[in-house]
């Protein structure tokens, strides 16, 4: 077990320089998905994730000498330049959890200014790259006021532990490329309690590989992914699939690191069928697709067998469609996407990412 609690984490606060930090982090898809946890925010089984570019949250945390001592956090956070009350709560919350970590949270007067590279209605609002961002920023906060961390790995290690904490997946967009979440027997660190980087194991193919988000509704989904994890507690099929995704996650690795698009294909969308199979076999029962997810998955089953391209969709918590596939076939996917899919997106919206390099640290006073 990992052990961050620090009592001595604590400050002089009249030694305190009013400052900030800033990070940006980007989203992740998960190949093999997480559904399910336990305790405090384990998951039931391994996943793994590609890393996006486009997709990202810049968070500025600013921070100075708390004046009044109160109970909790003392936190205001604001969403594309406005006051968010939902997240403040949210977000104090987040850091009462972590006052054993880091007990000087407690010592300090926080303003969390955040926005999303995406626009806020494309419904793809994300607390992976939010919580990760938040999480890099508190971090990097923790080096500012105590020692810098002498390892890159390990300043990565406890990001992540922190910002599995706020929102499971998040915690695998600290790394670029691909990470994976959960003890697997098979990949030495890999944990329970943060994400590690299986990057370096990746196939050039999977490296800049594409992932085209389509927008098939914006509207908040129905059923939260908090709700939708609690719910496979009673799920009549949750041991075979924590053991089936466990296998999946060992043979992703696998595959990533050979460059099979096809079999990658093959687990990808079996992935996504059986998330919301899952879904679907829960009490109470619950269905996030929309008639034009399927109709969508059908012209790309189409679209695979008449051209032989190796382009293959996943899902996540929501009915939005994730259409993964190689550079090499980008322009036969893009003319067919905006030619025969667009139709079935809201506002025909939607959003060209590729797998990135992961977080990066921003001058405060960089406006990007
Ligand atoms: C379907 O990470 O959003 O995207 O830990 O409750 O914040 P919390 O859940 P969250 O669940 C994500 C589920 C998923 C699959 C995945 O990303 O692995």
């Amino acid at each position: 077990m990992t052990d961050y609690k620090n009592s001595s984490l604590t400050l002089i606060t009249s030694e305190i320089i009013p400052s900030a930090i800033r990070w940006r982090s980007p989203s992740n898809i998960a190949l093999v998905k997480y559904w399910g946890k336990h305790g405090n925010q384990l998951p039931r089984n391994p996943s793994v994730s590609f890393t996006l570019s486009g997709a990202a949250t810049d968070t500025t945390l600013e921070y100075k000498a708390r004046m009044e001592s109160g109970e909790g956090a003392d936190v205001v956070l604001y969403l594309d330049g406005e006051k968010n009350d939902g997240f403040t709560k949210r977000t104090k919350l987040f850091l009462e959890k972590l006052f054993p970590i880091y007990p000087f949270l407690k010592q300090l007067s926080l303003t969390i200014k955040t926005s999303n590279s995406f626009p806020h209605s494309a419904g793809i609002a994300s607390s992976a790259s939010g919580m990760s961002a938040l999480a890099l920023c508190l971090v990097s906060l923790e080096e500012t006021l105590f020692e810098p961390f002498t390892d890159r790995a390990e300043f990565l290690a406890k990001a992540s532990y922190l910002a599995r904490l706020g929102s499971g997946s998040a915690c695998r967009s600290v790394y670029g490329g691909a990470a994976v979440w959960g003890a697997l027997a098979a990949l030495k660190g890999s944990s329970d309690e943060f994400a590690v980087s299986v990057t370096e194991n990746l196939h050039p193919t999977f490296q800049d590989y594409h992932d085209d988000i389509l927008l098939i509704s914006k509207s908040e989904k129905s059923v939260s992914s908090r709700a939708g994890h609690g719910l496979m507690e009673g799920n009549p099929y949750a041991t075979a699939r924590y053991a089936q995704a466990t296998r999946r996650t060992d043979e992703m690795l696998t595959v990533l690191r050979q460059g099979n698009v096809d079999r990658f294909g093959e687990i990808l969308e079996s992935e996504a069928l059986t998330l919301h199979a899952l879904m679907m076999s829960s009490h109470p029962p619950y269905v996030l697709i929309r008639p034009n997810t399927l109709a969508v998955i059908e012209r790309i089953h189409l679209f695979r067998e008449q051209t032989g391209h190796p382009l293959y969709f996943t899902l996540d918590a929501g009915p939005n469609l994730h259409l993964l596939y190689p550079h090499s076939i980008a322009e036969p996917v893009k003319h067919f996407i905006r030619e025969q899919l667009l139709y079935f997106c809201e506002d025909k919206m939607y959003l060209a990412d590729r797998v990135g390099k992961g977080p990066e640290r921003l001058e405060v006073s960089d406006q990007r």
